[in-house]
């Protein structure tokens, strides 16, 4: 496919058919701010901080909707955009707590990351800020507009990712707030607690409850994984702190999931470390159930199974495994019924 010659900052970049410029930019190396943008999602164009100087434009462009076309030449770092972008952070750092002391997303914040490159410390324009309730009864997250950029990625995720369309934007100018219909909790709402929202939210505007308190984006040592709970086989990341699970983050690389997650994958992780869960193996003995040594207990499935194939032949046996297991385990499970037991009665269960 023929390429599409541009300039940016200088660099001659053979992008390719129908990237944007943001794009263009991103495939060698060279780096524009964003907060609207994400790659999972389609482009919006919402919070202009992406803004470069184009030759022959009017007026300064949104890097992530404007497409590179051939002989283009770009400046992404002149003064008019620097100054621009500086403005743009100013306008947003009007209307924010800036509370990143206490917030959740402190160390992982791509509004307090621009801030901080861009050495905004104040805002020229002080004027009316949101005072939001935060309040939503909802066990999984917490949502704190006032921290809310307007970026419209957890729009996007819902509508994009998710399919679910529970969120959307209310309202025109100042008066704009990401909400259910009617304005209710989410539990009211189609929402199904997939947590893309969360995943993809630039502020800590969206920010799992399960976290809170628990420590900071630094202290945790991710973990990629399998989710546990069926077998579409969705990779998450476990984030770890002291030995314990604090959340599950997207795995944007993960093949059959790309960073989507249903609720169980997300949120559903709190029974690894529940004090009802077995540990040790437990046998029925004088109608109670005792806890007893893996031998002992393995013993007395291998001698039930050799009861049951000696008495009713090796058909009276059947091996149930599951999709939540891997391919190995599978296989083992299969081959055990077989070559062991003798009999083809394998089958498999994605609920089990
Ligand atoms: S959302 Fe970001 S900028 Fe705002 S208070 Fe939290 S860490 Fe600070
Ligand atoms: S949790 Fe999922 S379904 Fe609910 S609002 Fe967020 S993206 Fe939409
Ligand atoms: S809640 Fe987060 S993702 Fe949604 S519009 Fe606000 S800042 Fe953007
Ligand atoms: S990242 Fe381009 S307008 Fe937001």
């Amino acid at each position: 496919m023929t390429k599409v010659n541009i300039t940016i900052d200088g660099q001659k970049i053979a992008a390719r058919p129908g990237s944007t410029v943001l794009e263009a930019a991103q495939e060698v190396g060279i780096d524009i701010p964003t907060l609207c943008y994400h790659p999972a999602l389609p482009p919006e164009g919402a919070c202009r901080v992406c803004l470069v100087e184009i030759e022959r434009q009017r007026t300064l462009q949104p890097a992530c909707t404007f497409p590179a076309t051939e002989g283009m030449v770009v400046h992404t770092c002149s003064e008019k955009v620097v100054e621009a972008r500086k403005f743009v952070l100013e306008l947003l750092l009007s209307d924010h707590p800036l509370d990143c002391m206490t917030c959740e997303m402190n160390g992982n914040c791509e509004l307090q990351d621009l801030a901080y490159e861009y050495g905004i410390k104040e805002t020229r324009f002080p004027g009316e800020q949101h005072t939001y309730l935060v309040d939503d009864p909802n066990p999984f997250i917490e949502r704190d507009y006032n921290k809310c950029i307007l970026c419209r990625r957890c729009v996007r995720a819902c509508s994009y990712m998710n399919g679910v369309e529970a969120i959307g934007v209310m309202h025109r100018g100042f008066q704009a707030k990401i909400g259910t219909a009617f304005d209710g909790y989410l539990e009211d709402s189609p929402c199904e607690f997939c947590g893309m929202c969360v995943a993809v939210c630039p502020t800590g505007a969206l920010t799992p409850k399960q976290r809170k308190g628990k420590g900071r984006e630094w202290e945790f040592k991710k973990v990629t994984t399998l989710c546990s709970y069926c077998g579409v086989g969705c990779q998450i990341d476990l984030n770890i702190k002291d030995g314990r699970i604090i959340q599950a983050t997207s795995h944007w690389d993960g093949p059959a999931n790309h960073g989507w997650t249903c609720v169980k994958g997300r949120f559903g992780w709190d029974y690894v470390h529940h004090p009802d869960r077995l540990t040790k193996p437990l046998i029925k003995k004088d109608g109670a159930f005792v806890e007893a040594t893996w031998d002992e207990a393995l013993d007395l499935v291998a001698s039930k199974f050799r009861e049951v194939k000696e008495k009713d032949g090796a058909d009276a046996f059947g091996a149930l495994s599951s999709a939540k297991c891997t391919n190995e385990e599978n296989y083992v499970m299969q081959k055990f019924a077989r070559a062991v037991m003798g009999t083809n009665n394998v089958d498999h269960c994605a609920r089990l």
